[in-house]
């Protein structure tokens, strides 16, 4: 696979990629991140806010590449036929991508809302590679590789936003996605490579759901 990244690209330590076909060249690249940064547009951003408020959603399915008909009907469990639209062709582009990076045409969809914190340590996630977009609420949190401080992981011996911290070389290293970014993290598994550090974005026990879809290789779930 052709794999060339401008000098601006490249320094922050991460993948910025333009479209899901740049994108794909996570796979090639010395990078355990990449990221297609995008604003969805303003009627779907409203809508997926309300879906998320109005009711729990929580979609999970295995989709084979080769049929695609699997992709629309878990898009089509949205609800909202302007989100089911926009959920289907989302998967439309990203399917092909994670199987570009992966090699897996088999894939998990999985779609939910998030009322809680669920992951707020910083970790590493023990799967091949992990696609996520958040398409309400806040985005995922992640450190770029030069900014980890890979010791401190999984320290128990003090409080988690304490551990966290002692993750982090300096502390504006945390970034974070926005809604609708589509970020591409590779994981302990991924061959010879050491897993991307990044968390679920703390929210506060008022804070409006998140709604995140999330796609893993069937088998490394
Ligand atoms: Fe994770």
């Amino acid at each position: 696979m052709a794999f060339a990244l401008s000098r601006s690209v490249a320094e922050p330590g991460y993948l910025i990629a333009r479209s899901p076909a740049e994108l794909a060249w996570t796979r090639a690249s010395k990078f355990g991140v990449g990221v297609w940064p995008r604003a969805l547009p303003a009627v779907a951003a409203r809508r997926f806010s309300e879906a998320a408020r109005s009711r729990p959603i929580a979609v999970e399915t295995t989709v084979d590449l080769a049929s695609p008909q699997q992709a629309r009907q878990a898009a089509a469990q949205m609800g909202d036929p302007l989100l089911a639209a926009f959920v289907c062709n989302d998967l439309r582009r990203l399917l092909p991508t994670f199987a570009a990076i992966t090699g897996e045409n088999e894939v998990v969809v999985r779609l939910h809302t998030i009322r809680d914190g669920m992951c707020e340590k910083l970790h590493a996630d023990y799967v091949t590679l992990r696609m996520l977009c958040t398409y309400t609420g806040p985005g995922t949190q992640w450190v770029a590789p030069g900014d980890v401080v890979r010791e401190n992981l999984r320290r128990i011996d003090v409080p988690v936003e304490e551990a966290n911290a002692s993750v982090l070389r300096h502390p504006g290293a945390l970034r974070q996605a926005r809604a609708g970014d589509v970020l591409v993290l590779k994981g302990e598994q991924w061959p010879g490579g050491t897993g991307a550090v990044h968390r679920s974005p703390p929210v506060g026990p008022s804070a409006p759901p998140r709604l995140l879809l999330r796609i893993d290789a069937k088998d490394r779930r």
